[in-house]
């Protein structure tokens, strides 16, 4: 950012907003979707009559933003469900369905290379496409992706320790403890798509939970939590606010925040009996 011209005189927008706006044009002129929910816009987003088709998509077009001055990786994410009129009438409601509802989610990661990974619906399982710019296509280099059944890493903003509730202390102190086993390693990019990435890639547990200052924690349940849950889930991994399943919740707002747990099946399980 230079200000807000170039020495051509043209405007200079922030990644964040440009990411926004080619999201929201592209879906568009797709002529496919009908609604739209983005991180950067306050209010749904509605496709006039005349590119009007019949799905939703939630999506944040850059996650990871506190990302972009330090080149560490940021990334896209998205949910895609169905526009139903439900007995006949069609409102807004429509984009406040649970992620069990989702027809296709997926994520880029902007990293070492550019990858989407994708899910084409519940029971399609999770497929790896690396972009490849000589020929600017993204091809299939990691097909069927599955998830650990258990990891070596743990994930979580530690510096809020202090607003922890008991089961999240004590989760990651038992990481921690040589006396309980191996300790775990501890990674933590700050950029969800990184993390959750580098979760179904090595195994291992992703936390933002709900602490004492923010008790649906910081993550926004429409584009962030929901397809990421949906992802995990799909490659045999859990995902869960440690009290339902992510994708069980019935949104409210479209903005709402939920807590997220997910990753390797054994080692989100041992939280859930660490609550219970
Ligand atoms: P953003 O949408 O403003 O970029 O915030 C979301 C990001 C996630 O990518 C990441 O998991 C989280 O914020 C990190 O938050 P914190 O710095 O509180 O650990
Ligand atoms: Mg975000």
């Amino acid at each position: 950012m230079a200000g807000n011209t170039n020495v051509q005189g043209e405007d200079v927008k922030k990644l964040d907003v440009v990411s926004n706006e080619l999201f929201i044009n592209m879906l568009v002129s797709s002529y496919t979707t009908c609604m739209l929910v983005s991180e950067e816009n306050d209010e749904i987003i509605k496709v006039g009559q005349e590119h009007k088709g019949k799905y939703i998509v939630c999506f944040d077009p850059l996650d990871g933003s506190s990302n972009i001055d330090c080149l560490a990786s940021i990334g896209s994410i998205f949910a895609i469900y169905r526009y139903i009129c439900r007995e006949g009438v069609c409102d807004d409601k429509e984009v406040l369905q649970p992620g069990n509802q989702i027809v296709a989610a997926g994520y880029a990661l902007y990293g070492s290379a550019t990858m989407m990974v994708l899910s084409l619906g519940p029971g399609s399982g999770v497929n790896g496409f690396m972009l490849d710019p000589a020929i600017g296509e993204f091809v299939l280099t990691e097909p069927n992706m599955t998830i650990p059944e258990k990891g070596k890493i743990y994930s979580i903003n530690e510096g809020y320790s202090y607003l922890w509730d008991e089961t999240i202390t004590e989760y990651v102190r038992r990481k921690k403890d040589p006396k309980v086993g191996k300790p775990y390693g501890a990674r933590y990019v700050g950029s969800m798509v990184a993390d959750v990435h580098r979760t179904l890639k090595y195994g291992g547990i992703f936390m933002y939970p709900a602490n004492k200052e923010s008790p649906n924690g910081k993550l926004r349940l429409l584009y962030e939590c929901n397809p990421m849950a949906f992802i995990i889930t799909e490659a045999g991994g859990l995902a869960t606010t440690g009290k339902m399943p992510i994708l069980d919740i019935v949104p409210e707002k479209i903005h709402q925040r939920a807590p997220c747990i997910l990753g390797s099946k054994k080692d989100v399980q041992e939280l859930l009996d660490l609550v219970k």
